[in-house]
């Protein structure tokens, strides 16, 4: 699995995400009564997402915002709450009409300040745009270091102010966090979570000549029960 391209994982992760483990994901992700585990993962999810929200500027209004690998969209909509312009992309159209659906009507109705142009597709397709702010939740938990280290290479040249993103630390926890992928139906289907060490992550930014204009900023481990993830915010010097 760790030895397939860009590509070929981008594929395994669409299908599991458009298909294999929606439902899943789509119930993880509402308000719907989930068991102990499941919990741990939600609550997990929601410090992660407020922290991602709390390295943003407050007032948002006039940003320009890309949510990459929106899933069902909780984040891109406080973003919008905020005043962002925000242009929310995932792989799977299912989790994309969903967060469609999910978005609330002060949004739809475009009576917010902020807006929603959802998209399914893939976060590096160059026609999104340029962004101030770019914010990949546990979207790239499933490509290797080096391919996630691309990608952010990719957006950066998009993009205007900061890159906030997770990644999986690879440390004891990271044996917690793998059992999220057995929570959901047919594991063995499951795109893997490449564990990053974060040294070997922080190596391969310093190496990356596109990111030379960029330095690490801010980092938090969020660990809830069986998820365990880290943010890490690129900032342009
Ligand atoms: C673990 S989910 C997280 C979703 C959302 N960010 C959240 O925190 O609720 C990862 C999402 O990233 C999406 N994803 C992965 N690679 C992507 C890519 N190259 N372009 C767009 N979406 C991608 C997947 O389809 C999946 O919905």
């Amino acid at each position: 699995m760790s030895q397939l391209t860009y590509q070929e994982r981008r594929g395994k992760i669409e299908t599991y995400f458009d298909r294999t483990a929606v439902q899943a994901w789509a119930r993880l992700t509402s308000d719907a009564p989930v068991g102990r585990v499941r919990a741990s993962v939600r609550a997990g999810r929601d410090r992660m997402r407020n922290t991602l929200l709390s390295w943003l500027p407050e007032d948002l209004g006039g940003a320009r915002l890309l949510d990459a690998g929106c899933g069902t969209g909780a984040l891109a909509v406080e973003a919008a709450r905020r005043g962002a312009q925000v242009v929310a992309i995932d792989l799977s159209p299912t989790l994309v009409d969903l967060a469609r659906e999910r978005q609330p009507a002060a949004l739809q109705s475009g009576e917010s300040r902020g807006s929603i142009d959802f998209r399914a597709g893939d976060m590096l397709d160059p026609a999104l745009g340029h962004f101030d702010f770019v914010v990949g939740m546990d979207s790239l938990i499933h490509y290797r270091t080096d391919d996630a280290v691309r990608v952010l290479a990719s957006l950066a040249q998009r993009t205007g102010t900061a890159l906030l993103f997770t990644y999986a630390p690879s440390n004891p926890a990271l044996v917690a966090f793998r059992a999220v992928g057995r929570l959901f139906p047919s594991g063995n289907r499951a795109p893997w979570i490449e564990p990053v060490a974060g040294r070997s992550l922080h190596r391969l930014i310093a190496a990356e000549p596109i990111l030379a204009s960029w330095q690490p900023g801010r980092t938090e481990r969020i660990a809830s029960g069986f998820y365990t993830s880290q943010a890490l915010e690129l900032v342009k010097r």
